[in-house]
């Protein structure tokens, strides 16, 4: 998935505190206290080493660009694919030189979970392996090698924690993250996310409201909830909130102007989450809602816990909402025993339903996974062959739903601005991305009106309305 945004200012939240800071001390060209971090996948785990860099610049590591220029290289990785994992590897590969150089390697997140201390085996140089989990640990990790430890792992997975950290760095300067809901309790047959980020765990509502208002007062005016089934938010506090009603509360936040939510899962999608964007403008009018396929029978080998009728019944409230709602959604092609008859039928969802975007993936199998073992395994040529199809007939559905807004006026808050002369991008609600012309000066971080002039299959082309 690339990264939405061009332009990455950072800032800092909160105040830096440099009372445990390491020494800085110059050892083997670098100073001690200098780490580098990398980030693989998904937006969970661009947030996740948000926090990790948090939590280090809080204790006086400071954070350098290049991985020569480091101390403490850092990876976080993501396994949710084959593909991702390996390039982990080759990464690694790449920097094994550097231990000899006095540094210290780290592979942090879903690779970490997943293979534990079998990294040591594959990738010897590496002497830190921690999971998503055990973030929390991490400077007291990292102290240990500093005393002289070889090789430490933080790899529990059993925790009722939440990694909540008061100061965070954030890279997107104008959309906060804010995870509200860490691990999955659900049980996808293809998928490695409950193994590597262990069970579900949701934060207090008044602790997360109080975090919105502080985005708030550093400037922050979109807030992006995140989890890997948001909507399964269950508040451990007794206020007992509702995630629709966890919606409202944020949205009321002086300050805040938009509110985004992702991902959601189809069988804990209720109703009152789309009266929600009904009523409050500042929720986004975007809903992504993964199906992974159109056939009933591969739904239930994935154990995704709805039917196709079910989603669509979920896909008719969405739609017949009083403010046009964007849906987006995720698709797997090639699960194991997917016939031809199958695969027809995921077709004709994106025929019946005409989703506003889509990420499709090849089936992957993945270690720890049920789906693993399965038969009827689909050839590797017949997944691309499927997933070919797919995006071509989504194509076309994107660049026709797109045509029908050519003329309409959207609200964008422009966060990019192009190397061309007055070339500038942003996101409606619907995050749709938009590449628009404006004669003003200064526009990152504002909302402005942009009218549609034109359209590719991924993005409207427009210009500001003054
Ligand atoms: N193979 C292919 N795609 C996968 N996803 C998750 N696990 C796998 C896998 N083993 C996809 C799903 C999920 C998205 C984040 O990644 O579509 O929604
Ligand atoms: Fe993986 Fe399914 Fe949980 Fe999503 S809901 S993270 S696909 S197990």
């Amino acid at each position: 998935m690339s990264k939405p945004f061009d332009v990455a200012l950072g800032r800092l939240t909160g105040e830096d505190s440099y009372s445990s800071a390491p020494s800085l001390f110059i050892d083997g060209g670098q100073e001690r206290g200098t780490f580098f971090l990398e980030t693989f996948g998904c937006q969970m785990n661009d947030h996740d080493s948000e926090k990790v860099a948090g939590v280090l610049l809080s204790r006086g590591y400071r954070q350098v660009q290049t991985p020569e220029a480091a101390r403490l290289i850092l990876y976080n990785t993501c396994s949710i694919r084959e593909k991702a994992a390996q390039k982990v590897f080759s990464r690694l590969g790449e920097y094994r030189a550097k231990q000899s150089e006095g540094k210290i390697i780290g592979v942090l997140g879903c690779v970490a979970q997943q293979e534990g201390e079998g990294i040591f085996e594959r990738a010897p140089w590496v002497s830190l392996v921690c999971g998503s989990a055990s973030y929390r640990k991490l400077p007291e990790l990292i102290a240990q090698l500093e005393s002289g430890n070889h090789r430490v792992t933080g790899l529990d997975t059993d925790t009722d924690e939440t990694f909540e950290t008061e100061i965070t760095r954030r890279d997107n300067p104008f959309r906060a993250y804010l995870t509200i809901i860490e691990g999955c309790d659900k049980a996808c047959s293809y998928c490695v996310v409950p193994y590597t980020r262990g069970p579900e765990r949701s934060r207090a509502s008044d602790a997360i409201l109080r975090e919105v208002r502080q985005l708030a007062e550093l400037g922050y005016s979109e807030v992006q909830l995140l989890g890997q089934t948001v909507n399964s938010y269950a508040d451990p506090s007794p206020r007992k909130m509702r995630f629709a009603e966890l919606l409202l509360a944020v949205a009321e936040v002086p300050g805040i102007r938009r509110v985004r939510f992702t991902t959601s899962h189809p069988s804990d999608f209720t109703p009152d989450i789309v009266a929600a964007i009904e009523t409050h403008p500042k929720v986004c009018e975007h809903v992504h809602l993964p199906v992974q396929s159109g056939s009933t029978k591969v739904l239930r080998a994935m154990q995704r816990s709805y039917t196709r009728e079910e989603y669509l019944e979920t896909i008719a409230v969405i739609r017949g909402a009083k403010r046009p709602i964007a849906i987006t959604t995720d698709i797997i092609v090639g699960f194991p025993g997917e016939t031809e008859a199958d695969f027809e039928e995921t077709l004709s969802l994106l025929d019946e339903v005409k989703y506003d975007s889509l990420f499709s993936f090849k089936y992957s199998p993945r270690p720890h996974t049920p789906s693993m073992k399965m038969n009827d395994a689909i050839p590797e040529e017949e997944r691309s062959r499927r997933l070919a199809i797919l995006q071509n007939k989504q194509r076309e559905i994107q660049t026709a739903r797109n045509r029908k807004l050519i003329g309409q006026t959207f609200e964008v808050l422009v966060s990019g601005k192009s190397r061309r002369e007055n070339q500038w991008s942003g996101y409606t609600s619907s995050y749709r991305l938009a590449n628009f012309t404006s004669h003003v000066e200064q526009l990152l971080g504002t909302y402005v009106q942009v009218r549609v002039t034109g359209v590719t299959p991924n993005s409207l082309v427009g210009e500001h309305v003054v």
